[in-house]
């Protein structure tokens, strides 16, 4: 396994990077895959934890595994597995497809810290011509992309699956549910989403 190398999620990761809030304790990258990003993450946060369900993906990740960087083996969505409320960043990087939206947007949200931040860079289908005209513009993007860094790689056996929500659907249910967040659709078929957690909800009363 290379120990850097580059894709369309490789490529959005200094966006992640540049949301870590300063003085930042607790980090949290779910759905890690080979712990490229949790690796860059450690040099900003006190702490970095990466979570992943393929058995495989962690083994690789623990290639990585030192100082302050941990990697557990499990679903994020395990209520079990991880403190709730307890992360002051959280990042997932093409990962909430592979679950029900709701679901994952509910678990991420509830593993953040009052006043914490979560950044996602996620996938979506193409449904109108304005979305496919978009895509098409991102071919010779990659193109370059791809010779300028030698190429374009993943990690063998890193679980994809394809996304179920188109781009609208997306921005829609994503404003819906995370009041403020800040969409950007991306030329490479990503978007990137940065929320911040309000330091007091409804729930936690006056
Ligand atoms: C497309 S890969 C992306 C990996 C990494 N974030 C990256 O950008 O290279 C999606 C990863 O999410 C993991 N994954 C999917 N659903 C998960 C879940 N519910 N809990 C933990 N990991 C999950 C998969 O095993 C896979 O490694």
């Amino acid at each position: 396994m290379a120990d850097t190398y580059w894709n369309h999620n490789v490529h959005y990761h200094p966006v992640v990077l540049d949301a870590v809030p300063d003085g930042c304790r607790a980090a949290l990258d779910v759905g890690c895959g080979d712990g490229l990003l949790a690796a860059r993450l450690a040099a900003r946060a006190e702490t970095v934890t990466g979570v992943d369900r393929s058995p495989e993906m962690v083994r690789l990740a623990g290639k990585r595994q030192e100082g302050n960087l941990t990697f557990l083996a499990g679903d994020y969505r395990d209520g079990t597995l991880l403190d709730e409320g307890s992360y002051d960043f959280v990042s997932a990087v093409a990962v909430i497809h592979h679950a029900p939206f709701d679901d994952a947007i509910d678990r991420l949200v509830r593993l953040l810290a009052p006043g914490g931040r979560l950044v996602v860079v996620g996938l979506a289908h193409d449904r109108t011509l304005l979305d496919r005209l978009i895509s098409v513009c991102a071919v010779p993007a990659n193109l370059l992309a791809a010779r300028r860094h030698g190429g374009e790689r993943s990690p063998a056996d890193m679980p994809v699956e394809d996304p179920i929500m188109n781009w609208r659907e997306v921005r829609r249910a994503t404003a819906q549910v995370l009041p403020g967040r800040r969409y950007r659709r991306r030329l490479l078929w990503r978007y990137t989403l940065v929320w911040d957690k309000p330091v007091r909800t409804c729930e936690s009363g006056p």
